[in-house]
């Protein structure tokens, strides 16, 4: 069975003139130990889908139509405590910046502790060989010591890995990390992600990993999503997606990474940018900027369409229709 499922999700932004739909019908799943992971630029829905997933939308914001299941239990429709619940227990989550997950007040130790006593039967000592044990796993030097310092002590990097241990305190099968690495020093980024990816696998967590950076959903992930204007563009296998993309914004940015192996003839920079959500053009989302597109592309919309390993929402692969130049 799917760890978690995503149907037919819909978020909405009800406002003065009219809703906003910023999540349009986005279907997806993550298996039990997999790295899912979601690309797209900036404004694609990568962290609506997030939030919506792990009970975080900000109001006005709301799921208007679609069910999330974790482990076949829908979560999409529960209270605040009891998604609060999940959220420790069930599903780990890693923001952007370390300090929206640490809190300033409390030494890194406490913190840990607290997190795995809320969840886990295990007695004051228990739980401090843990918390002290999760912070070496995480790479964090003579972590004994480390339990007594505040956020404000360590790095960032080093911060990020203290709030990867405490995603991981009370086991959870899945882990969403939103581009948990835009905020650090670009040199230690790489050095997380690898670590991210480790110690997922040692825990047999699933990752939802959402980054703006095709390099490193190459380097990380088994399936890959790309997402466009609140809709999956492509999905499938990361090998498959990557060497052979079927839709053209995938292609796109795939121009982007220099070290990836593919017919560059093909490639073209995007030109322009992601439309706002109350100019989303009609038919396919991406045609004002895609060079091949057709008068089909500026009409209607392609749904997600087979395309050997992957699907894609393009209607350059529509077998129902005639081949079209
Ligand atoms: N609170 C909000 N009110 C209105 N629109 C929003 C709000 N939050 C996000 N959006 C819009 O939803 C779209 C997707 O946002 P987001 O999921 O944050 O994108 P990403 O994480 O891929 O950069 C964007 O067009 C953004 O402007
Ligand atoms: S459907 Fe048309 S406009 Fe959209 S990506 Fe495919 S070819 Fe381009
Ligand atoms: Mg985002």
């Amino acid at each position: 069975m799917s760890l978690l499922q995503v149907k037919n999700l819909i978020v909405e932004f009800p406002g003065r003139h009219g809703t906003l739909r910023a999540l349009d019908d986005i279907s997806f799943d993550i298996a039990p130990g997999e790295i899912l992971g979601i690309v797209g630029e900036s404004g694609a829905g990568k962290s609506l889908t997030s939030a919506a997933i792990i009970g975080l939308l900000e109001p006005p914001g709301r799921v208007a139509g679609g069910q999330i299941l974790l482990e076949g239990t829908r979560i999409d429709n529960l209270n605040h405590e009891q998604m609060r619940h999940i959220r420790g227990r069930r599903i780990g989550a890693i923001f952007q910046d370390p300090l929206t997950s640490l809190n300033p007040l409390y030494t890194v130790g406490k913190q840990l502790i607290e997190t795995i006593q809320t969840h886990l039967p295990l007695g004051a000592e228990e739980a401090r060989l843990r918390a002290i044990s999760l912070l070496q796993e995480t790479g964090i030097a003579a972590a004994e010591q480390r339990m007594g310092h505040y956020p404000h002590q360590f790095s960032g990097g080093m911060r990020q890995r203290v709030v990867i241990a405490l995603a991981l305190a009370a086991e959870p099968k899945l882990i969403v990390a939103d581009e948990p690495t835009t905020a650090l020093d670009v040199s230690i980024q790489a050095q997380i992600i690898t670590l991210l990816k480790s110690v997922c696998k040692k825990h047999n967590a699933a990752v939802m990993l959402i980054t703006h950076d095709m390099g490193v959903i190459a380097e990380t992930c088994d399936r890959v999503a790309v997402m466009y204007a609140g809709r999956i563009a492509e999905i499938g296998p990361v090998h498959d997606v990557i060497n052979r993309p079927s839709h053209p914004y995938t292609e796109g940015l795939m121009a982007a990474i220099p070290d990836i192996e593919v017919d560059r003839d093909r490639l073209h920079q995007i030109d322009g940018s992601m439309p706002r959500l109350d100019g989303i053009p009609t038919g396919c989302a991406f045609n004002p900027r895609c060079a091949r597109a057709f008068d089909r592309c500026r009409q209607a919309r392609p749904e997600l369409m087979p395309v050997s390993t992957t699907r894609a929402a393009c209607w350059l692969h529509d077998a129902s229709q005639e081949a079209v130049a």
